[in-house]
């Protein structure tokens, strides 16, 4: 996107603060970015922002903005780098970025993302049993926190109650700032905490050694040959912290989206939605995860000074790139809900170029198999009222998601 480049650099209102999510109108703050100051500083935490499509999708393919001092704001317990920095995917730049990639990308073959939807039906389909016979509850703990269960049991060769236990563990780390799940008068205490106990528990699974005996669903042949291999390349913290990237990009994320997902529906014509579904899967699952944009940021650092919509970049800031933002713009997509009509441009919701999720597909066949056991109960189900929603500016999250199910 081009900007006068006579335009200043104008101070946003911080858009980072945990509560932007939970705050209503927030959507009209972005729509008003992208028209009147799509690249823009936010003075309180020292950052640029990009708000547009174009800017956010050029940043993510420019080599010059570098990751790996981290991603997340916060994300490290050392605020100007990542104690991880190019030992773990999400905060490395190539050469290490490309060969922990390459070690990693045999934990999400096609053989694995088979195994990873047998699973999670199962499991689907029996949290369902318990949830209906309540009459319904909170979705979120009682079946969608089930949606990453299953593909981290089968990676790791951990049991699935481990898996689930490292969901929970993550789910704190995310929430950290929450008042609910979180502690939002000593949030960097907190996040150090959670930090400390997911990883803690992994070293400890890790110590333990292989024993998925528990998953219903036998892991492919091949998995144990994959993480073995990938055992023997990399150095074992290495190995812990990359266990902790899939652990926390998995086991929030698809959890959300779902959540988002079914509190738009029940509110709206299901059957309509049910039958485009069924229609156009591809283009269904692409929206929803347009819609959700359930990541809403991630973060860059210049390595020289460089010029974005008309602003100077310098060397050594930081620049966050609003996945959120992005997906919303009105240059390329409407403000609704619409999986019958393609997108000029593809959503931005698993980044591009060198990092875009490596978990992408395994997120697809989660939510595949969402979509497929919600769209058979919709119709028993009520939304008593708004789920209540994660303060996260990183993630558009929840803390809790009531749902009424007729048995
Ligand atoms: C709705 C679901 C998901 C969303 C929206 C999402 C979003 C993202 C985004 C935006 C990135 C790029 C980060 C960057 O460029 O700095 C990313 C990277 C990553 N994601 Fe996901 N993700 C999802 C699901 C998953 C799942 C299911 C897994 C693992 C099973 C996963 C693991 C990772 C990892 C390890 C990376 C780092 C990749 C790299 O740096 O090379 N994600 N994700």
């Amino acid at each position: 996107m081009t900007t006068d480049t006579t335009t200043t650099a104008a101070t946003a209102e911080s858009l980072l603060d945990e509560t932007t999510f939970v705050t209503d109108g927030y959507a009209e703050v972005f729509a008003r970015h992208r028209r009147d100051n799509p690249v823009a500083r936010d003075e309180k935490y020292g950052r640029w922002m990009l708000f547009g499509y174009d800017d956010v999708r050029q940043a993510y393919l420019d080599q010059r903005l570098s990751s790996k001092d981290g991603t997340i704001i916060g994300g490290s317990l050392n605020g100007q780098s990542d104690s991880a920095s190019n030992r773990m995917l999400i905060c490395s730049d190539n050469p290490s970025h490309q060969r922990l990639r390459k070690i990693h990308s045999p934990l999400f073959f096609r053989s694995m993302l088979k195994a990873t939807d047998t699973a999670t039906r199962q499991r689907l389909a029996e949290a369902s049993q318990q949830f209906a016979a309540g009459g319904g509850g909170d979705l979120l703990s009682a079946v969608l926190q089930e949606l990453p269960v299953s593909f981290l049991s089968l990676a790791y060769a951990i049991e699935p109650a481990d898996a689930a236990r490292l969901v929970r563990l993550s789910e704190r780390l995310i929430g950290y700032a929450d008042p609910r799940i979180g502690d939002a008068e000593r949030p960097a205490a907190r996040r150090a905490e959670a930090h400390l106990e997911l990883l803690t528990a992994i070293m400890k699974l890790n110590a333990r050694g292989a024993a998925a005996a528990g998953c219903p669903v036998a892991a492919p042949a091949e998995r144990a040959d994959a993480l073995a291999e990938m055992k023997e390349q990399l150095q074992q913290d290495e190995y812990l912290y990359n266990f902790l990237n899939v652990t926390v990009g998995g086991n929030d994320t698809t959890p959300y989206t779902a959540a988002s997902f079914t509190e738009y529906v029940l509110g709206r014509d299901t059957e309509e939605l049910a039958e485009s579904w069924a229609r156009d899967r591809t283009g269904f699952l692409a929206e929803v995860f347009r819609w959700t944009s359930t990541n809403a940021y991630v973060q860059r650092r210049a390595l020289c000074d460089l010029e974005i919509g008309g602003q100077e970049i310098k060397q050594g800031e930081f620049v966050v790139l609003w996945n959120y933002s992005a997906n919303f713009d009105e240059a390329y997509f409407g403000p609704g809900f619409t999986p019958e009509v393609p997108h000029s441009r593809p959503h931005l919701s698993f980044g591009v170029g060198a990092h875009r999720c490596i978990g992408a597909q395994v997120a697809a066949v989660e939510i595949e198999c969402y979509l497929d056991w919600f769209f058979s109960r919709a119709g028993a189900m009520t939304l008593p009222g708004p789920f209540e929603r994660l303060h996260s500016t990183f993630m558009r999250g929840y803390t809790s998601a009531e749902v009424g199910m007729a048995g």
